[in-house]
């Protein structure tokens, strides 16, 4: 039922005819607006995390006035209010520390002022589900604006991928076979428009399951940044959050256990981000939807890589928007989706993908010729990883998916830096490389470490892939036989505190297995002689952090954020 005008959440700020109402009404006629402006229609809060500093974002200063162009045109009232912007690259220790403090300041934003329903603008990694973890918890009708991907990047005539042709060129310039100025060129042309990374990292593959969660328009996630389809994307957004607003759409009615399931399985079909599994646990937790890592094995297995993109595949997003975009990839996936689920438009996605057509059947696949018949992802356990570990299969060496080897352990990321291209390092082709200290609590949160550099002196023999384990997170566009997330991590006492140098660790994918091959009896004594490091922090967000950060299965989410207990309404006094 259609909400009525005397209904919205801000008329308790504006409509009261007292000392309180008069200071709103004032300060909002002090900020250039009219009467009318305040009286009955919905206030849109445009949550924009640009900033001078996110590479990624550049744009959105730009887009924010196209969203608001599309809430005054369908009657709404927009107010854009910055937020804590995430840029991948520049935030140390990470951007996943801060994760959570987007998704907090979303729903304090959104609680503490005169706001019925949100426009969420971000992209880059961890700004997605930052946004969207607030907003779920504030539980009102919120749209996601993707950053969009930019444009393919371009070296001497070459296509270059965001962070993957990094990683291999600097391989390349390590092991001698491009110059200097080559990898200057090569810097110059990778970045070279507003957008998040191109290739299927975390930011695409994130922003796409947000649109299979349902909260974005039919392929928006896919759009590229700088095309002038983006521009009227964000306008549309503007006018379909005002009547998300008057149709009481929330973000609980939206997501359902259904929309999770075909998340997880648009992200197995897009060989998607090891990241996501984190995020979408994260987001489903706080709508008090359970999820453990049995449900991206189990619908892993059941799913086929459909999406032809680098990492693991050949293209990038430009093409894949080409192809069709996300919205042909869900048509194309048929039935492997619940078609009936509730999304941001009002319809089911099976509505909205409905006359979605696939145009270049090479970039995105069906599940009659699928890349691959399973998803790229796999958990893992063993008695190194009770609790799991992950490992992105599809860009792995097929060769090391079976292995054993010798650990060549570091105990931080110092170490490792300091020791890896040593003409002394005792290392093989066949050794597994550990790194360790890389967890939520011990990176701290989980920097992407996970893909070690391959020593030098293996590089120059022609090494370019070898088993590597860590309790770090790895970007969505690394590739290589990387196995990620272990839990629980070494820094609270995990069983990757216990390798030791010359360990031999067993990796069988096939069987999901991650092992260590040592007696019960000597990791019990190895367990009672760990010591404990000291705490990372003192004080600040830090002491915040370490104090309730979850680990990497349950979502890393603060425990105190988890679950769906009301927010309570400000007082308006
Ligand atoms: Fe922003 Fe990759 S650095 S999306």
């Amino acid at each position: 039922m259609k909400k009525t005008a005397a209904e919205l959440r801000s008329q308790r700020w504006f409509a009261t005819q007292d000392l309180r109402g008069f200071g709103h009404r004032s300060r909002i006629l002090q900020l250039g607006h009219e009467r009318e402006d305040m009286e009955g229609k919905p206030v849109i809060a445009i949550l924009n995390t640009w900033s001078e500093v996110n590479h990624c974002h550049s744009h959105l200063r730009e887009r924010a006035e196209e969203v608001k162009r599309g809430v005054w045109q369908a009657g709404g009232f927009p107010i854009e209010m910055p937020a804590i912007s995430l840029a991948e690259v520049f935030q140390k220790p990470t951007t996943m520390m801060y994760r959570n403090l987007l998704a907090m300041e979303t729903e304090e934003l959104l609680r503490s002022y005169p706001v019925d329903g949100c426009v969420l603008m971000g992209g880059c990694d961890k700004t997605g589900p930052g946004l969207l973890m607030g907003a779920i918890s504030m539980n009102l009708p919120a749209i996601f604006v993707p950053a969009g991907p930019m444009l393919r990047g371009n070296w001497q005539g070459r296509t270059l991928g965001s962070g993957s042709d990094a990683w291999k060129y600097w391989d390349e310039l390590r092991a001698g076979r491009i110059t200097e100025r080559d990898w200057q060129q090569i810097e110059e042309g990778i970045s070279r428009s507003p957008g998040t990374c191109m290739t299927m990292g975390t930011a695409s593959t994130m922003t796409g399951i947000i649109e299979t969660l349902g909260f974005s328009l039919p392929s928006a996630s896919t759009i590229p940044a700088v095309d002038s389809g983006h521009a009227r994307m964000a306008k549309a957004s503007g006018r379909r959050i005002v009547e998300m607003v008057w149709e009481d759409l929330t973000p609980r009615r939206i997501l359902s256990p259904q929309s999770v399931d075909n998340a997880i399985r648009v992200l197995m079909a897009l060989g998607g981000s090891t990241n996501a599994l984190i995020h979408v646990i994260a987001m489903a937790g706080r709508a008090g939807i359970p999820l453990n890592l049995d449900r991206f094995e189990e619908l892993g297995r059941q799913t086929p890589y459909l999406v032809n993109m680098r990492p693991a595949g050949q293209y990038l997003m430009e093409d894949f928007h080409y192809a069709g975009g996300m919205a042909a990839l869900m048509e194309g996936m048929g039935a492997l989706l619940h078609r009936d689920a509730l999304t941001c438009t009002g319809r089911t996605l099976g509505e909205n993908v409905a006359n979605a057509r696939i145009h270049l059947p090479d970039v995105i696949r069906t599940p009659g010729n699928p890349i691959q018949p399973e998803g790229g992802l796999r958990v893992l356990r063993g008695n190194l990883a009770p609790d799991g570990a992950v490992i992105k299969a599809n860009a792995a060496d097929p060769r090391l998916l079976q292995h054993t080897g010798r650990a060549v352990v570091f105990d931080n990321y110092d170490q490792m830096a300091a020791r890896i291209d040593s003409p002394d390092l005792d290392v093989d082709a066949d050794s597994v490389l550990i790194l360790r200290n890389a967890g939520p609590l011990g990176g701290p949160g989980m920097p992407e470490w996970g893909m070690l550099p391959i020593p030098k002196k293996l590089l120059r023999q022609g090494v370019r892939d070898m088993v590597r384990i860590s309790d770090a997170r790895m970007s969505g566009t690394s590739y290589g036989t990387c196995v990620l997330h272990v839990a629980p991590e070494s820094f609270v006492g995990g069983p990757l505190a216990l390798v030791r140098e010359g360990d031999l660790v067993r990796l069988d994918v096939a069987a999901r297995r991650l092992d260590l091959l040592v007696s019960e009896e000597e990791m019990t004594a190895r367990r009672a002689a760990w010591q404990p490091p000291a705490p990372r922090f003192a004080r600040g967000y830090g002491a915040i952090f370490s104090k309730h950060i979850r680990q990497a299965p349950q979502g890393c989410d603060f425990d105190f954020l988890e679950g769906t207990a009301p927010t309570a309404e400000p007082e308006i006094h």
